[in-house]
């Protein structure tokens, strides 16, 4: 984490119940990790914390946020979904643990400022 953390371009917010992690370069950004702790989530956290990291991304010059989640990662999805991302790419068999089948990476994307037509728009 620290040795990301020292990468040009790389920023983190993290509270007591989570965290994220994203880097900002040539205009676009990309965020590396999020997690929310299981204790604390469905309580609009992971949403701040993209919402902290695209208002940062944007301030930094990045135009557009990308990402990458896990097909099966439905909680997620929905997240990213609720804030306006859509799919701009796929990775095939990115994922691998174990002797499970590999699974796909979604490659997601959104415009900066995040303009979220769902539920979790944030309030004006
Ligand atoms: C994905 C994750 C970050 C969501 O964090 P969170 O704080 O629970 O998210 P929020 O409370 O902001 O949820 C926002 C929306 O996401 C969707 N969502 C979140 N968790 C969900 C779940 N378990 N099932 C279905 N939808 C879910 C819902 O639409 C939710 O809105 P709602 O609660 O009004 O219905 C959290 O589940 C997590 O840390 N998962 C493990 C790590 C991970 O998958 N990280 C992302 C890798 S790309």
């Amino acid at each position: 984490m620290a040795e990301l953390l020292a990468t040009p371009g790389t920023f983190a917010f993290a509270g007591d119940d989570g965290f994220v992690i994203a880097r900002a370069a040539a205009g676009e950004a990309e965020i590396l990790t999020l997690a929310v702790a299981p204790t604390a989530q469905r309580r609009g956290t992971g949403s701040a914390l993209v919402t902290a990291a695209a208002d940062c991304a944007r301030r930094l010059g990045a135009q557009f946020l990308f990402l990458e989640v896990a097909d099966g990662n439905l909680p997620a999805r929905a997240l990213y979904r609720g804030l306006g991302f859509i799919e701009s790419g796929r990775r095939k068999g990115y994922y691998t643990k174990g002797r499970e089948k590999p699974e796909d990476a979604m490659v997601l994307r959104a415009g900066l400022p995040l303009s979220a037509l769902g539920k979790n728009r944030a309030p004006r």
